[in-house]
């Protein structure tokens, strides 16, 4: 009996064990893909998961998990499709280098809708060629008058702060880099009745374009879906009147005149290209400024240093410009660090056009890849203490290497430079005149947009000259 038993149990054991080998064998990966879950949620697989808010200089308990199990690159299902994440940043560098080569912007149907579908961010090949050299031309063009507005703006900023001992800074930065963008793009002042319209609808156009992207009407979707309509009507009534007005004597064009006058173009392009900018222009500007304010916050020694070099810049001359602006060495520290913690654009979309091999790793045709830009900005074995905001760690000029806030290759942000000469005369204002502190915890938090839940609220005490 007892042998019996015995025999029993060792055959149920063999039998069990040929059957997890044949599970395991039959959903083992081809070869060379790289590693992931096994187990998925059928179409949603972990979208949830990886969409999970979290800290801004964090990368979240997905991507922790998986790597630790894993590696940096691994597969997944995200956003509907077969994925490969990689927070390794010799393969997150390869992918945006090699664009249109083997791999392609490639973002979730729904963001289409929002942005429309000719957004340089996902159009391809000659279309987004022209689209971003009439961009790039104007940014380069235009750089003097940015520094003139900008300038003005921050100064009416800080003086409109004279009787106020507290501010939602979030709210406020995103305020004043929408009205340059509109002054600057448009020539409109942010008094006028349009500017403060078109601000109110940017803001649920943004909702929505974080939002879950299911059309219900009412809801945030729908709305941002909507307010991208009226905003393109109205843009589009405003290239009808200007052209109607159009002087050709003129010798200072904004944005809009030089689309009109630029014949390769048409109407809706016209369009797109006004509404990329201003989003990007705005959204993105806004979140980095809070972000080194919140940064500054927690750092005397960081906070006291620009503050010197910005006593040194202003005992040499009054104006501000290009001359000036090439002095603010340790403000440029700053501003890279800023975006090296804060993150504010944690991944890009893009998809494999053909089957890739990239050192050990396969990577098939079709197949989403994702390029978590966070996650190699937060990597130890690139940064020392990486979670520590230190901007003196940009002395050392290997750094820059480490690193990808504005994405890169073809698609590299045409505003980059834009976006630093912003926050740098901005803070030239702003450390010149304040001392801050946080009110309360609020801390930035990745949705996987960057958000301050309270609009980072913070008390400014004037410094005396
Ligand atoms: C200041 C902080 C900014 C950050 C961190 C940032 C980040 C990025 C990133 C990562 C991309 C690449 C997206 C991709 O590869 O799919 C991008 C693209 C883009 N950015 Fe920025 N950006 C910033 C400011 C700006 C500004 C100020 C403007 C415009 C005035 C701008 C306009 C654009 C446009 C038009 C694209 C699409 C480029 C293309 O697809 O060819 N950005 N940005």
């Amino acid at each position: 009996m007892a042998a019996f038993f015995a025999m029993a149990t060792a055959g149920s054991v063999l039998f069990l064990t040929f059957l997890l080998l044949q599970i395991f064998r039959s959903r083992k990966a081809p070869a060379a893909l790289p590693n992931g879950s096994l187990w998925q949620v059928p179409l949603l697989g972990e979208t949830l998961q990886f969409l999970n808010p979290h800290k801004s200089n964090n990368i979240g308990g997905f991507l922790q998990r998986q790597c630790s199990r894993y590696g940096k690159v691994f597969r997944s299902h995200l956003f509907g499709c077969p994925t490969i994440v990689s927070c390794d940043l010799e393969l997150n560098t390869f992918v945006l280098q090699n664009e249109e080569k083997y791999f392609q912007s490639s973002y979730p149907k729904p963001i289409h809708d929002v942005l429309g579908k000719l957004s340089m961010m996902l159009v391809s090949g000659s279309l987004h060629k022209k689209l971003r050299s009439v961009t790039v031309g104007f940014i380069n063009a235009s750089r003097l008058d940015f520094i003139s507005s900008i300038d003005s703006l921050s100064a009416k900023f800080v003086a409109s702060l004279r009787n106020k001992n507290q501010l939602l800074f979030f709210k406020e930065a995103k305020e004043l880099t929408f009205y340059l963008m509109v002054k600057v793009l448009l020539s409109m002042e942010a008094e006028d009745p349009l500017p403060k319209q078109f601000f109110k609808e940017f803001q649920t156009f943004m909702k929505g374009f974080v939002s879950l992207p299911i059309n219900i009407p009412g809801n945030a979707y729908s709305k941002a879906v909507k307010a991208r309509k009226s905003i393109s009507l109205a843009l589009k009534d405003m290239i009808k009147e200007r052209e109607n007005s159009i002087d050709v004597a003129k010798e200072k064009v904004d944005f809009l005149d030089q689309l009109i006058k630029n014949a390769s173009l048409n109407d809706d392009e016209r369009v797109s290209l006004l509404l990329d900018l201003l989003l990007a222009g705005y959204e993105t500007t806004s979140g980095l400024m809070a972000l080194i304010v919140y940064f500054l916050a927690q750092s005397p020694a960081s906070y006291q240093k620009l503050r010197e070099e910005h006593e040194a810049i202003r005992k040499q001359g009054d104006r501000m410009d290009w001359e000036a602006y090439k002095k603010m060495e340790f403000t440029y520290h700053v501003i890279n660090e800023g975006l090296r913690c804060g993150n504010l654009v944690k991944f890009v979309h893009r998809k494999a056009i053909k089957d890739v091999k990239f050192k050990d790793y396969m990577i098939p045709e079709g197949w989403q890849v994702l390029p978590i830009i966070s996650a190699t900005h937060l990597d130890p074995c690139l940064h020392k203490y990486p979670f520590e905001f230190n901007p003196w760690r940009w002395e050392d000029t290997s750094t820059v290497k480490k690193v990808n806030p504005f994405g890169g290759g073809l698609r590299v942000c045409p505003g980059s430079d834009l976006g630093k000469l912003e926050i740098a005369i901005f803070l030239h204002h702003f450390v010149l005149n304040f001392r801050w502190k946080l009110l309360g915890d609020d801390c930035p938090m990745l949705y996987p947009y960057l958000d301050f839940k309270k609009g980072l609220p913070l008390q400014v005490e004037r410094i005396k000259d």
